[in-house]
């Protein structure tokens, strides 16, 4: 058992937590959903999900994680011997593991074009293109980049080698590190690419369609995918939370870090608000220019060839989406690698190659499935999107819910507050409410999401 590494450094630890919660969910599911369920409205109940839900789930994870100080299986091994708890370890094993599949995917997707504009073949023969040609030249660019078997597959097998590196490299020489130097790296692009587009003519049309809430189109299905995308972009139920707070040292302040990371992935999903809508706006693009995958690889690069420098502001662009990425594609597979560890005894270097090679497979499939694989389907669905909908609609609720469930009521008494007081050595008055969320509140909201799913 590793007995058991930690995080270095205060700042170390948030870094690799904040890297885990922003990922491509808060830089690009984000806004495609904001407009999908009808623009301030949607934001407004993500901030109200992510304060009054996610982070009393993400304190339970916490909790556990440290509590237990072992791997997503081992805690619930550790904290409830001999009873059936580390099933719900394993569905978030699970769960991560199927997600990794297919976001080393889209991570690759986001390394191949920062590769594209870096080396310039994404502007290539679009110069001299406006309006309409504009558009379907990046259309092409997008089925050669994405839609292609080699292209694609090339990238994906790229990310799966990086993350392998990171990971090789430890907890604290691996991810903390990287973490410490992309985050402030992501934040700094951020800011700079906010400055561009809000300072366009009429970007202020944009600002208001984010900002200005019409409540009129709250409906049912709205504040269920508000608290979906919410609990998607904490990385919750994905074991990776329990699996980083278990290399938290004992003095951390686990509520003031619930509240850091929350706060900062809210602030990356405004500010992704607050770069897109305006620049979609001020160009007059059309709505559907929002959707999916259209929305980073069509439609903002079609913006970032009408501004000065095309090339400087989607080379930023995509290091920002290929750094968000990295840090969660970290984070999710260390989840595996950890339990290979924890579970099985092996060595660090057996566990990332265990981890990865069937990774390699697997993603590989799903990066097909957009190439010579299109048609092959299950349930009328690729293997891309298979993944996808099984992990998102269905074990992602559920081992939200079963936490949720152990953590109010099964776990060993006095877990959430010895945790969130760190054994009574500081004074913690949230333990009161998060009880109460976890017990009641949470599952029901979160078995809303199941039910609607369905419906
Ligand atoms: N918050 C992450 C995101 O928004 C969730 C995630 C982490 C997803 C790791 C996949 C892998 O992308």
């Amino acid at each position: 058992m590793s007995s058991k590494i930690q995080f270095g450094t205060k700042i170390g630890l948030i870094a690799a937590t904040v890297g885990s919660a922003i990922g491509l969910g808060n830089v690009w599911r984000f806004p495609a959903e904001t407009q999908a369920n009808g623009g301030a409205a949607f934001l407004l109940l993500y901030i109200v999900c992510v304060l009054c839900l996610g982070i009393p789930v993400m304190l339970a994870e916490f909790s556990l994680g440290r509590g237990g100080r072992s791997d997503a299986v081992g805690v619930f091994r550790k904290l409830s011997p001999g009873k059936p708890w580390w099933l719900v370890g394993a569905v978030a094993v699970l769960a991560s593991y199927l997600i990794a599949c297919y976001y080393m995917v889209v991570a690759g997707w986001t390394l191949e074009y920062l590769w594209h504009s870096v080396a310039g073949g994404l502007y290539e023969a679009v110069d001299t293109a406006s309006g309409e040609s504009l558009r379907s030249a990046f259309d092409v660019k997008m089925d050669h980049y994405v839609c292609d078997d080699v292209n694609p597959l090339i990238f994906t097998v790229l990310m799966i080698v990086v993350n392998a590196g990171v990971l090789l490299g430890g907890v604290q020489k691996g991810i903390e590190k990287l973490s410490n130097i992309l985050m402030p790296l992501l934040f700094v692009i951020l800011l700079a690419i906010c400055y561009v587009t809000l300072t366009l003519p009429d970007a202020g049309e944009g600002v208001r369609y984010f900002l200005e809430p019409d409540f009129g189109r709250i409906t049912p299905r709205v504040v269920v995918n508000a608290l979906g995308q919410a609990f998607f972009s904490l990385s919750l139920g994905m074991g990776i939370l329990i699996t980083y707070a278990s290399y938290y040292p004992a003095d951390t302040n686990l509520t003031r870090t619930s509240v850091i990371v929350s706060l900062l992935s809210l602030l990356v999903a405004v500010l992704m608000g607050l770069i897109i809508f305006p620049a979609v706006k001020s160009f007059g693009l059309d709505n559907e220019s929002l959707e999916g995958a259209t929305l980073v690889f069509v439609t903002l690069p079609e913006v970032f060839a009408q501004l000065p420098w095309p090339r400087l502001w989607s080379s930023l662009f995509f290091l920002l989406l290929f750094v968000a990425a990295l840090t969660s594609t970290v984070s999710i597979t260390e989840v595996t690698v950890a339990m290979l560890e924890d579970r099985l005894g092996m060595r660090r270097r057996t566990a990332v190659l265990t981890a990865m090679a069937p990774l390699l497979l697997l993603s590989s499939l799903c990066s097909l499935s957009f190439g010579s694989l299109s048609s092959a389907k299950l349930f009328g669905l690729t293997i891309f999107n298979l993944l996808d909908t099984f992990t998102t609609d269905i074990l992602l609720p559920v081992g939200s819910i079963a936490v949720c469930i152990y953590m109010g009521w099964f776990a060993p008494k006095g877990l959430l507050a010895d945790e969130l007081s760190n054994h009574g050595s500081r004074r913690s008055r949230w333990t009161a409410p998060v009880l109460f969320i976890i017990r009641y509140l949470a599952p029901v909201m979160i078995g809303l999401i199941l039910v609607f799913n369905y419906m």
